[in-house]
């Protein structure tokens, strides 16, 4: 995170607090290292909306030669206006609607099913000539159960076993099974289990008469802790390499190869910016309020997670453990939880960092509390306002 005392200050007058930031120039930089990682042509990657659905974000990725992942109309149609064709969109959504099947097939995306139900209904509804299926490979990895979305508490995809079913299910309807997808889980930091997940993949891969992509989901973690080590994408893309370029000539053409993150490219390049209400001692424990809260952060109330988190406003303040709490009428609204920080006083700016992915993407307007605004550095350093603040009129409306 490289937002510093001044960049804050200012962009908190500017802009009002809470404020979530974005730095562009961090944001291409993992993008082209993700791509950079395999070298090697066929492979497309499309960064999934879910992480951050903000149309300037998305324009950002787009000039870096990314697709979009979209798993709802409402990620579709954000694509579709920051300027992706529909050939530069993949879908796949779970538990879904006709009408929303409907909507996507009508803007010309391609659809992924998610399992035989999804595959009948889409037949039954005449939609689409070509569609991939989403398979659970029975690989589940993550940094928190709610995320691992592969193996058998999971409830996305079709089993390896109802493969048969789904090639005769689409050729009897006359549509052609022309990819499989997948993704095991959010937040991976070893290279061991994606291996595992791409080899499990091209082995179910090779069962498919009319395979012309295989897509391995998203799922790169990034480090959050300090003790945590980076996801190491060049090994990552050593060692997947050669196993494409096997596949391909096992099978004697070339295939599309999709990669689909979310986390990876876009949370590094965001930080909440929030400010300091109250700070009260109790019997336990030093509190730190700030005018922020699960609301606009759930990460640490959802998953636990531990977001890096700075006193920009006095970083050489003797320093007290505190928790920093938000809010949310809600005891388990705390952003951090016994934290070593440069004791913070009232009015003090502190930044979250790595709230890029997940972050406003999963904001919510509980307790009637409006989201904050979002603010782009561009490369040349250069702010503007990518996404006004919420109003309490646009809550009651
Ligand atoms: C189908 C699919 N693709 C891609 C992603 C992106 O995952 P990540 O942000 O971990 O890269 C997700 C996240 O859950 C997903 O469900």
């Amino acid at each position: 995170m490289t937002v510093g005392r001044d960049v804050a200050q200012a962009l908190i007058s500017a802009h009002g607090s809470p404020l979530y930031v974005y730095e562009a120039a961090v944001l291409r930089a993992r993008a082209r290292r993700l791509r950079r990682s395999i070298g090697r042509d066929g492979v497309r990657w499309f960064f999934a909306a879910k992480a951050n659905g903000n149309r300037e974000i998305l324009k950002v990725l787009r000039e870096e030669g990314w697709g979009v992942d979209a798993v709802s109309i409402g990620e579709v149609l954000a694509a579709r206006t920051a300027g992706f064709t529909p050939a530069e969109i993949t879908y796949n959504g779970n538990n879904v609607t006709d009408d929303e099947l409907r909507a996507v097939a009508a803007e010309g995306v391609h659809i992924s099913v998610d399992g035989l139900p999804q595959l009948r209904r889409v037949a039954a509804l005449g939609l689409a000539p070509t569609v991939g299926l989403r398979l659970n490979p029975d690989v589940g990895a993550g940094h928190h159960h709610h995320v691992i979305t592969g193996g058998p508490d999971a409830k996305f995809g079709a089993a390896p076993e109802e493969l048969d079913e789904a090639l005769s299910i689409a050729r009897d309807a006359g549509i052609v099974i022309d990819g499989l997808q997948q993704h095991i889980g959010s937040g991976i930091l070893d290279t061991d289990p994606w291996l595992a997940a791409v080899d499990v993949m091209l082995r179910h891969a090779e069962r498919l008469p009319d395979l012309a992509f295989v897509d391995f989901g998203g799922g790169f973690g990034v480090p959050y802790r300090p003790e945590e080590h980076p996801f190491d994408v060049d090994a990552f893309g050593a060692a997947v390499t050669p196993r494409l370029d096997a596949f391909e000539k096992r099978v004697g053409r070339a295939i599309e190869w999709r990669f689909e993150p979310g986390r990876y490219p876009v949370c590094e390049s965001g930080t909440l910016l929030v400010t300091v209400t109250a700070v009260k001692r109790t019997s336990r424990h030093l509190f730190v309020g700030v005018d922020s809260g699960m609301n606009h952060l759930i990460r640490p109330a959802l998953y636990d997670a531990w977001h890096p988190i700075f006193n920009l406003s006095r970083p050489d303040a003797p320093t007290s453990v505190v928790r920093v709490a938000g809010q949310i009428c809600e005891s388990g609204d705390l952003l951090a939880v016994d934290r070593e920080l440069p004791t913070p006083q009232e009015g003090d700016i502190l930044a979250i960092g790595n709230a890029g992915a997940y972050g406003f993407a999963m904001a919510s307007t509980y307790n009637l509390r409006p989201r904050p605004a979002e603010v782009m550095i561009d490369d040349d350093g250069a702010t503007r306002v990518i996404r006004r603040r919420e109003t309490i009129a646009d809550l009651l409306g």
